[in-house]
């Protein structure tokens, strides 16, 4: 075991692990963050998106030692109490979800998508999502829910 110093949506933790263990498995099995999913276990459909120091990362690509000194955000930590982040509530306004597995992840990367591209076109933010799978939508209202989060400034 390998202890581990980590913020996690603004709380700090102290945890041992192993040091085979995924940030995935961390955060839902010992932190128990389910918001937070696994739809493969490739590094393909970034279902598992969070943030570590403010970029989006796939946690099922990451071992938990490796996040020791450092910040991840999850789903579970972009809302402000009852109220939604922006990209929350774009998503819940344009229909961008049906099932909603591949939601977590993909909120948290098209807020990533507008951090780094604050002006993005559709083709940028389509491209900025292009590691996020979804079975269900099109994407094509994900695109717009994306814009409509964008035209309010995404934070
Ligand atoms: S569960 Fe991480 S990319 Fe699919
Ligand atoms: S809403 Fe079902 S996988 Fe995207």
């Amino acid at each position: 075991m390998t202890q581990i110093n980590v913020k996690v949506d603004g709380v700090e933790y102290s945890d041992d692990v192993e040091p085979r263990t995924l940030l995935v498995h961390y955060l839902r099995e010992q932190l128990g963050k389910v918001g937070t999913v696994v739809g493969c276990d490739t590094s393909n459909c970034g279902a598992c998106t969070v943030h570590l120091d403010g970029r989006s990362v796939k946690s099922c690509n990451v071992l938990a030692v490796q996040v020791d000194g450092h910040e991840v955000t999850t789903i579970e930590g972009i809302a402000d109490g009852d109220t939604l982040h922006r990209m929350q509530q774009a998503f819940h306004d344009a229909h961008a979800l049906q099932c909603g597995f591949c939601t977590p992840g993909m909120i948290m990367q098209a807020i990533d998508v507008l951090n780094e591209h604050p002006d993005a076109d559709e083709e940028t933010i389509r491209v900025g999502l292009e590691g996020n799978l979804c079975r269900c939508t099109g994407y094509h209202n994900i695109v717009k829910a994306v814009q409509a989060a964008q035209s309010g400034g995404a934070q």
